[in-house]
């Protein structure tokens, strides 16, 4: 974004696209790309070195749906909230990547003006069925422009887990500065970078996670577009995210918050970086040790959440059916289907009890909490988690 050298500090080898779920039947050539992860030395904006095309990943067929987690939805109905409390009465909320609709479908029942911006059809026919406005079409400078023309301007623009997925910022803040309102604010939350390093959470980065945003590189991306950070707020979702306000330069005094966190992150330097792949490698090692060895004494093992992050942790660590027989998923779209480069089948939830499995690969686990509530009897069945954030252990 800046223009400066980025400092590669991680390999996690050949990749699929995470979320490119096909049929046992389909044994054509797949699509892999080389996944790596680089630090830019000038702004310090941590992102991959290469970039997958957007329409093979957000398609008529995208299956990730955000109102798949029961807790995700009460999450969204309280951002929702939060949203409307924060502006003027009667606004105007446009949100980026709105997915199923399972924040705007709030603000819809609320009888708010909203529009959403989501490229993937199939997701965003879901949200349209229920009466939320969606236009079906990546954010960028020249949608936005439209809109602005057509709609009016925004008092909030609000995105979750998505800008991260955007490699080309510069045409989304041009679209900012065209759609937001003179005094309006641009909120949005991503998987944070300082989460990530003290979880060693490494399959937080795959094709559709192209950044991993701090506090200090989004306030240094924001400056080169007339936009200033204001204010951050730390939330307890997927593992870990900061949700940044962004408004124009000059219209927001930035908040305490934004100055410590910015000051915290001093101390993460590409040495931190470095530490961070050298555990990413220890923990591939030992989780592959421990698989091998479960499949020696002949325990049972099954994978739970086909999730996209788990493409990352599979392939890297090349664990395919041998070591991991099925994954089960609740996603009806993904059931019937194997994981992309692994080729692991993927199952409905009805399968994890019949037999319970001995052990289950916790791939979901940032919905570990929901999760280990639904699956109460698989643990009083003496099953057992076994998870690799933030190091391979059982519970
Ligand atoms: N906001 C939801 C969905 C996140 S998944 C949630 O937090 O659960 C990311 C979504 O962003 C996908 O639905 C994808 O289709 C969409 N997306 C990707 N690029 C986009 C872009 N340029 N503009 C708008 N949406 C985009
Ligand atoms: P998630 O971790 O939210 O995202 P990503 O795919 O971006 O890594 O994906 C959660 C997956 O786990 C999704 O496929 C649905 C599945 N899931 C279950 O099978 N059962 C559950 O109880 C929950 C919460 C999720």
């Amino acid at each position: 974004m800046c223009g400066g050298q980025v400092e590669e500090f991680l390999d996690l080898g050949p990749q699929p696209i995470s979320q490119a779920f096909r049929t046992p039947e389909d044994t054509t050539q797949e699509f892999f790309y080389h996944l790596r992860t680089g630090m830019c030395t000038t702004c310090t904006l941590v992102q991959l070195v290469e970039e997958v095309p957007r329409h093979m990943m957000f398609r008529e067929d995208y299956p990730f749906a955000s109102s798949g987690s029961r807790y995700m939805t009460d999450y969204f109905a309280e951002v929702a909230g939060e949203l409307v409390a924060s502006t003027i009465p009667d606004p105007f909320i446009v949100e980026i990547g709105s997915n199923d609709g399972v924040m705007l479908r709030c603000l819809e029942q609320a009888g708010i003006r909203h529009l959403g911006f989501e490229p993937s059809t199939g997701v965003a026919k879901v949200a349209q069925d229920e009466g939320v406005r969606v236009l079906t079409e990546f954010f960028e400078e020249t949608s936005a422009r439209v809109v602005a023309a057509t709609e009016g301007q925004a008092d909030v623009i609000y995105a979750a887990n998505t800008i991260c997925h955007i490699p080309y910022l510069d045409s989304v803040f041009r679209g900012l500065d065209a759609l937001l309102a003179p005094h309006g604010v641009f909120m949005f939350e991503d998987p944070y970078l300082g989460d990530v390093i003290d979880k060693t959470a490494f399959d937080q980065i795959y094709d559709e996670h192209f950044y991993l945003f701090s506090a200090r590189s989004v306030s240094e991306i924001a400056r080169r577009f007339g936009f200033e950070l204001v204010d951050v707020r730390h939330r307890p979702v997927h593992g870990g995210e900061v949700r940044y306000t962004l408004a124009r330069t000059g219209t927001r005094e930035p908040s305490d918050a934004v100055h410590a966190l910015i000051a915290e992150e001093q101390k993460t330097t590409l040495a931190t970086l470095t530490g961070f792949a050298d555990k990413t490698a220890a923990i591939r090692d030992a989780l592959v040790a421990e698989l091998s060895e479960l499949r020696r004494q002949g325990k049972t093992v099954v994978g739970y959440g086909a999730t996209a992050k788990s493409a990352t942790l599979l392939n890297y660590c090349r664990i395919g059916p041998d070591l991991v027989p099925y994954i089960c998923d609740s996603t009806v779209t993904k059931q019937g289907l194997v994981t992309p480069g692994t080729r692991i089948p993927i199952r409905p939830p009805a399968a994890f009890t019949d037999p319970y499995p001995d052990y289950a690969l916790l791939l979901a686990w940032n919905h570990a909490e929901e999760i280990r509530v639904k699956e109460l009897d698989f643990r009083r069945q003496g099953g057992r988690w076994l998870t690799y954030v933030p190091d391979v252990h059982t519970v």
